[in-house]
């Protein structure tokens, strides 16, 4: 099926989340940033999913941005939910300790974001979640992974530089 959203190449990141009980991992293509100066990205994740209480009771969640051999990661966090399993404590997800928030990070991502919940809105059947950047991590000998129409890809080839 070809919806408007599936026309918009996402890339593919795994939102985790912990409270002083509870930790959780869900993928999500609907990510951005959305300013510089603080910098401030949004994730966009749908009451229904069990990551969405606990980032509001977190107040704190991170964006791990997976790199093109971890498509496999996107499929479990992004179809198992933390309802039914602890999917943190599957073989597949190696983590890390974050240092500015409690919930862990996914190793051998092309980045790693720790946020801050500054603000979240209701938007349609999604909550926009606002998170200020408070440390991230790049691996610049990854590549991130892509979603587009519903399939993975690869980056294709430098083609241009932005100006
Ligand atoms: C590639 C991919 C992208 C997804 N993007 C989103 C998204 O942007 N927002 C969302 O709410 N769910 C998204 N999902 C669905 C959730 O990841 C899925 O429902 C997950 O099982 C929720 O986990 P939880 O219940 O443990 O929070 C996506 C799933 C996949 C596989």
């Amino acid at each position: 099926m070809t919806t408007y959203s599936s026309q918009f190449p996402d890339p593919v990141a795994l939102v985790t989340v912990a409270t002083e009980d509870e930790a959780n991992v869900m993928t999500v293509g609907w990510a951005s940033p959305v300013s510089h100066e603080p910098p401030i990205l949004m994730v966009s994740i749908a009451p229904e999913r069990y990551t969405h209480d606990l980032v509001l009771k977190a107040g704190e969640f991170g964006v791990s941005i997976l790199s093109d051999d971890q498509k496999e990661l996107s499929t479990i966090a992004g179809t198992v939910s933390g309802k039914d399993v602890n999917k943190l404590d599957q073989p597949e997800f190696e983590t890390i300790v974050a240092e500015k928030i409690r919930a862990p990070l996914i190793v051998d991502t092309r980045a790693m974001f720790e946020c801050k919940l500054i603000s979240h809105q209701t938007i349609g059947d999604h909550t926009v979640f606002f998170g200020e950047v408070l440390r991230s991590t790049t691996d610049e000998t990854k590549s991130p992974l892509v979603l587009f129409n519903r399939k993975y890809y690869t980056l294709g080839k430098e083609i241009g530089i932005y100006p």
